[in-house]
């Protein structure tokens, strides 16, 4: 660190992203990104639009809005687009938190939620998951914080039905309660309708992981109209043109074309049990999973060694080193091709260690 850098920031971890190797093709299975490219609609919006870089983008992502409140059965007013659903994440902190507004989130969750909170300098306080690494919802009624949940989980997996999440906004009237909803569209139940209803509910939603946009960066706070106009107030206090040209109108696209996203999940959806059946064949424990990646671990190989050897042999998924969940691996759902090359692999590890 240089001798400038504030005070404050002297202590921060920030936050860790997935490997985004560039010396090796790897089959890339850590991040969670969609196998499939975005819908040649998109491609050629984004393209239409590139032509038209050198004015700014329109604050206020007015068509993206119409687009989305369609999408989302709401008002555009009820929505407000960002720079990928981290961003979103960010205004909340900043909008909601501070000593006396504290936040709680689980202790195996997304893990920028913890360094959004430092960050921010919002206390906050780790619910732990349950023995079989579930979100209990009954932690979260009535409780002292804002509540953050990631439902489905991550890293996970898992998810609450929505009368569970009713149950904590309906609890918590005078708490902010935001669930991210990052993962939903691979078999979760969104919570969107419920904003009609609570004026204490943001739902954040993202097109990183179903709409195949993680380079794009666009995503979404839904909730009702003051909430919006709170966070509206952290944009324009931040960054006005926070969504590029190309992504809004690439995100328009992707709305138009919502089919081919639908028949995407559907098969990721399909891959991912079968690929869960063939892991646990193999011995490992596979956790339930509504989203798009499984979280396993062996009987005979260390979380560790597996992503080591893994990576070695051209294949990439995520490891955690926090203690609780450090016997597990992160697998992203591929193509069945990148699933039968990651199984294969495993097979090898493990024949390989006399398993
Ligand atoms: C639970 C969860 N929320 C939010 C995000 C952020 O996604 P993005 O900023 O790409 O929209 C991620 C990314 O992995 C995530 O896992």
């Amino acid at each position: 660190m240089s001798r400038f850098l504030s005070a404050k920031y002297a202590n921060l971890t920030p936050y860790t992203p997935g490997e985004q190797p560039r010396d090796a093709q790897y089959v890339k299975l850590n991040t969670n990104e969609s196998p499939f490219p975005p819908s040649p609609r998109v491609v050629a919006a984004a393209e239409r639009e590139a032509r038209r870089l050198n004015l700014y983008s329109d604050p206020e992502c007015t068509e993206l809005k119409l687009a989305a409140a369609k999408l989302y059965a709401v008002e555009p007013q009820n929505v407000l687009p960002v720079n990928g659903s981290d961003e979103i994440l960010y205004f909340a902190f900043l909008a909601y938190g501070d000593a006396q507004n504290p936040f709680a989130f689980a202790d195996i969750s997304y893990g920028f939620y913890p360094v959004y909170a430092q960050f921010c300098e919002v206390p906050s306080r780790e619910i732990p998951l349950t023995s079989d690494f579930a979100v209990d919802h009954r932690d979260y009624l009535g409780i002292a914080e804002h509540v953050l949940i990631a439902n489905p989980n991550a890293p996970t997996g898992t998810c609450l039905p929505l009368w569970q999440i009713e149950e904590i906004v309906k609890s918590n009237p005078d708490r902010m309660v935001i669930i991210d909803e990052a993962y939903v569209n691979f078999g979760g139940e969104s919570c969107v309708p419920l904003i009609k209803k609570y004026d204490n509910l943001l739902v954040i939603q993202t097109f990183s992981k179903s709409r195949s946009f993680a380079g794009a960066r666009l995503g979404f706070g839904i909730g009702n109209e003051a909430l919006m106009r709170d966070l509206n107030t952290v944009k324009y206090s931040i960054n006005p043109y926070n969504v590029n040209r190309m992504t809004q109108a690439a995100g328009v696209a992707a709305i138009e074309d919502d089919a081919y996203y639908r028949a995407n999940a559907k098969t990721i959806m399909a891959v991912r049990e079968e690929t869960a059946g063939q892991l646990r064949e193999l011995g490992f424990t596979v956790l339930p999973s509504c989203a798009n990646f499984l979280f396993a671990k062996s009987g005979s190989i260390s979380g560790e060694d597996l992503y080591r050897k893994l990576k070695s042999r051209g294949v990439l998924v995520r490891h955690f080193t926090k203690e609780r969940i450090k016997d597990f691996c992160r697998i992203t759902i591929g193509t069945q091709e990148q699933m039968q090359i990651l199984l294969s692999n495993i097979q090898a590890i493990l024949n390989a260690k006399g398993c």
